[in-house]
């Protein structure tokens, strides 16, 4: 008995000792240790020894079993690190590779020209509000002293939902609900940024949708020459501090006296060239001081109070800005337009 314990040791250290993985690790401890393995089975066939013989097997058999089971928790753990090992190998990282490059959006150019606008506007003390695209005939026209039939309806061709309903026309509807919801309070300095809708043929220097900046300070003995102020500054800021601006007399219903105001052309910095048509000026803004009707019709005194509105356009600046001749291209986006603008400022 003695020696048929040795061969199974031998034998089993032998197997151990081929098994590569942990099933085949899991059915040499079945075959040799488990409940049904041939250690097992010699322990069964002690009942034939004599009793002097059976604790001398008995410890035999205990040592081959520990012997075995110290043999496999050996295994067991090498096998395992063998595992770990391999998959570091196969994940391995290579640090010395070149990134790969993702690429990366840029900010659309009217999106910039209107933070930049922003941005110096915010500067002067202004914030910034917000109103819907789709508006009432009333914010639109009414309240901005355009009643029904006034022929300066004609200025802005509309796109009607309803009747009462429609694509704003301009921002100018901003500068109604601010005053509405300041409830008479002052000081009210806003610009108000956003899309509005025209019935134009589109071709390179008009859209039937395009962007407006509208600007409104209302407070107590607000002058035309706070108008003048606040535009020359923003134009130095916006195209270069050597910029003069021009005011000319024009008519808005919703302000009085009206004017459209020239800033000095960025081009041929006021030489005259081919994109000034020669004037050494271009015009970018509507403005004027806030009607008072308009005034009075928000709420406001209008003996107390005194404001000025202006309003640009977004798209004609970006073009001025950067060169740009065909309005178009701000709304196809066209990939190879839109790169050009990642780094410029
Ligand atoms: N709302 C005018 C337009 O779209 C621009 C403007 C705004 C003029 C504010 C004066 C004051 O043409």
């Amino acid at each position: 008995m003695k020696e048929q314990l040795q061969k199974l040791r031998e034998q089993a250290m032998d197997e151990l000792a081929k098994c590569e993985a942990q099933n085949e690790l899991t059915e040499w401890k079945v075959q040799y240790l488990g409940k049904k393995g041939e250690l097992t089975s010699i322990l069964r066939g002690m009942g034939q020894l004599s009793p002097e013989k059976r604790p001398l097997v008995g410890q035999l058999v205990n040592d081959v079993r520990s012997a075995l089971e110290h043999a496999y928790e050996q295994k067991e753990a090498e096998l395992k690190r063998k595992a770990l090992e391999e998959k570091l190998k196969a994940e391995a990282i290579d640090v010395t590779l070149p990134g790969r490059m993702v690429p990366v959006g840029v900010v659309h150019p009217l999106n910039r020209v209107i933070r930049e606008i922003e941005d110096i506007f915010i500067g002067l003390g202004f914030e910034v509000a917000e109103g819907p695209e789709v508006e009432t005939d009333y914010y639109n026209f009414e309240a901005l002293n355009i009643p029904k039939n006034h022929p300066a309806r004609d200025m802005q061709d509309t796109f009607y939902l309803t009747e009462e309903i429609l694509m704003r026309t301009h921002t100018s509807p901003v500068q109604v609900r601010t005053l509405e919801a300041k409830k008479g309070t002052v000081p009210v300095r806003i610009i108000c940024p956003g899309r509005v809708y025209r019935r134009d043929d589109d071709d390179a220097t008009h859209s039937h949708l395009f962007t407006q900046v509208e600007g409104l300070v209302v407070d107590r003995q607000i002058r035309m020459s706070d108008l003048k102020g606040i535009l020359l500054t923003f134009a130095r800021q916006m195209f270069g501090p050597e910029q003069q601006i021009r005011l000319r007399p024009s008519y808005f219903p919703f302000t009085e006296p009206s004017t459209e105001v020239d800033v000095t052309c960025m081009a041929c910095r006021g030489d005259g060239c081919r994109i000034c048509k020669h004037t050494g000026w271009i015009e970018i803004l509507g403005a004027g001081m806030v009607h008072p009707r308009v005034l009075e019709m928000a709420g406001y005194d209008s003996e107390t109070y005194t404001g000025f509105a202006f309003g640009m356009g977004v798209e004609r600046i970006a073009m001025l800005k950067y060169g740009v001749d065909d309005i178009r291209y701000f709304y196809v986006n066209d990939v190879r337009f839109l790169k050009q603008f990642a780094s410029r400022s």
